[in-house]
């Protein structure tokens, strides 16, 4: 701007000396050069106050934090998918006939990609199963371990040679055994909330203190299966050699390739979804307390009693998945709701079992886990030391709650799905009025679809009770409100009044349309049956 009112200063001055003069003077708006060296400067400042007015805005505004991402992320980099995911499954000639059953499971051919690493070959390819690679020789790498198995080389070595496959579009490389159940869609939403540009290992330990302290407390245990992103596979797929000549004297497959990722200066990131299952016997406490976040893998179920009661393993498995499919992210999930007119608690996890409580059960007390299983290592030394709460599971059965099962599930053809359950075993048991007849539960509830800022900080989501039931329960899952808490409410108590306030708003009591099909409904009103005047219970919003 200087440089250029100079030059233009002479041409100003050969018009008249006077007006050159007031240039030099403090007044410089009478000359037109001057003036339009002053529209580039107010034009320039313009530029800059309005710069500043919209970093402040995308600086301190709800918009920046709220759409700036998604707007970043639709712009540079499209949302993680199915198709993204690699699977290399580690297997062995001996185990795959066998196994594979459980691969079947989860995998499909047009939406799944992964191979099986075997240590020969011989099998017929089958369409319906991932491709088969036998794995390269590994012979000349050294393994010491006391007692462990040299194919844990070959099991690490699967890291690399998936990875120099080069195959196109893969975000995520995913390891796991042919006995570990991948729950994908699951996978997909939580491997979402990464960015696989950047160098990430994730899984989970095992369910074992005394196996982590003999293993590692931060390694992902390669049963439960762990997902390494793109930019770091290809990292360590060039290390890895070097690293199974160092490490020689580790046990596993998963040991090497953990210390190879500590020597590239990564540590595991923790996703509590996948599940090594360290454990034997019956899983029904582990399964009933799942965390919030997704059920992403399990493993070890041969080691394990069937998931349900009268079906095989690989039937048990199916059953779980058949309601995964209708409603990917509820699977396992826990709600509890109460009936405070008859003081009953009922645990509802979805797609698998519930569990109806007499009395008034704190929900603390129920996400802690139900020993109903044993140690993996077996001895009279072991320790029964685990990575989460526990409690009794009672040996005398009537000590139990009541148990129901998954039996069948379905979908209103929209976004609404039901599940039914029946009652496992009608024990001799001593049981309150209220529940004693009870023989089916039935819950509806809306396929669970969050996105990845929902992923990241999820909350329970609540459910109510029908107001009356005899053999047949019916319960509806929904979100919980804002300032709503899980426990047995006693907001109405036992009034018979015009208006009602329940959680901040007011009912007219005339006006409420009362039905006990809360289904399609705005607004639920429990009621406690044959009172006159009736008695208001409580009033939830409905799911509508
Ligand atoms: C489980 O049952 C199915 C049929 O219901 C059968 O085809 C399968 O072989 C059984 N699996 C085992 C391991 O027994
Ligand atoms: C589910 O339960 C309801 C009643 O609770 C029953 O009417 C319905 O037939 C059951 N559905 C199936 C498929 O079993």
């Amino acid at each position: 701007m200087n440089s250029t009112s100079r030059k233009r200063r002479p041409d100003s001055s050969s018009l008249s000396r006077t007006d050159s003069l007031s240039s030099e003077s403090l007044s410089p708006t009478k000359s037109p050069a001057m003036t339009n060296g002053i529209r580039v400067r107010n034009l320039f400042l313009l530029l800059l106050f309005s710069c500043v007015v919209i970093y402040t805005l995308f600086s301190f505004s709800p918009i920046r934090r709220a759409q700036f991402p998604s707007l970043v992320r639709s712009l540079g980099l499209s949302s993680t998918r199915r198709r993204h995911l690699l699977f290399s499954i580690a297997s062995s000639h001996d185990s795959w006939l066998r196994r594979s059953s459980y691969v079947r499971l989860w995998y499909s051919p047009e939406s799944t990609r992964a191979f099986v690493f075997l240590d020969r070959g011989g099998f017929e390819s089958d369409p319906s199963l991932p491709p088969l690679i036998v794995s390269e020789d590994v012979s000349r790498f050294p393994y010491n371990f006391p007692g462990g198995l040299r194919s844990a080389i070959r099991v690490a070595r699967v890291a690399k040679e998936a990875v120099d496959r080069e195959d196109k579009d893969v975000r995520w490389f995913i390891f796991g055994d042919d006995d570990t159940v991948f729950f994908v869609e699951n996978l997909v939403t939580v491997l979402s909330k990464y960015d696989h540009r950047k160098w990430y290992y994730i899984g989970s330990n095992s369910e074992s203190f005394d196996q982590n302290v003999r293993y590692s407390f931060d390694m992902a245990f390669g049963g439960g299966g762990f997902a390494i992103s793109a930019s770091l596979a290809r990292a360590l797929s060039k290390v890895m050699d070097s690293c199974l000549m160092r490490y020689s004297h580790m046990y596993g497959g998963d040991s090497r390739i953990f210390s190879c990722l500590a020597e590239l200066g990564v540590s595991l990131t923790h996703e509590p979804g996948f599940h090594q299952i360290d454990v034997r016997g019956n899983l029904f406490g582990l399964l009933c307390a799942h965390p919030l976040s997704p059920l992403l893998s399990l493993h070890h179920l041969d080691a394990v009693d069937p998931l349900f009661p009268k079906k095989n393993r690989t039937e048990a498995v199916a059953h779980l998945i058949r309601a995964t499919n209708l409603d990917s992210a509820r699977i396992l999930q826990q709600s509890v709701c109460y009936d405070s007119s008859n003081s009953v608690t009922v645990s509802v996890v979805w797609g698998y079992a519930i569990q109806v409580y007499e009395g008034n059960k704190l929900l603390p007390d129920l996400l802690s886990l139900q020993k109903s299983f044993s140690t993996w290592r077996r001895g009279s030394g072991v320790q029964s030391n685990y990575m989460f709460s526990t409690r009794e599971y009672p040996r005398d059965r009537c000590g139990r709650p009541m148990v129901f099962f998954l039996d069948s599930v379905g979908s209103d053809g929209n976004r609404g799905t039901w599940s039914n359950y029946t009652r496992y075993g009608v024990e001799n048991c001593r049981r309150a009025e209220a529940i004693k007849r009870l023989r089916q539960i039935r819950v509806l509830s809306h396929k669970l679809e969050h996105n990845v800022e929902q992923m990241k900080a999820p909350r329970r989501q609540c459910c109510d009770i029908s107001p009356s039931y005899e053999e047949s329960m019916v319960i509806s899952i929904r979100k919980c409100m804002e300032d709503e808490l899980i426990a047995m409410k006693a907001c109405c108590g036992d009034r018979a009044l015009e208006e009602i306030s329940c959680f901040g708003r007011t009912f007219d009591l005339k006006a409420l349309i009362i039905r006990s099909d809360f289904w399609s409904f705005g607004y639920v009103v429990l009621l406690q049956p044959n009172q006159a005047p009736f008695r208001i219970l409580c009033i939830y919003p409905g799911i509508s």
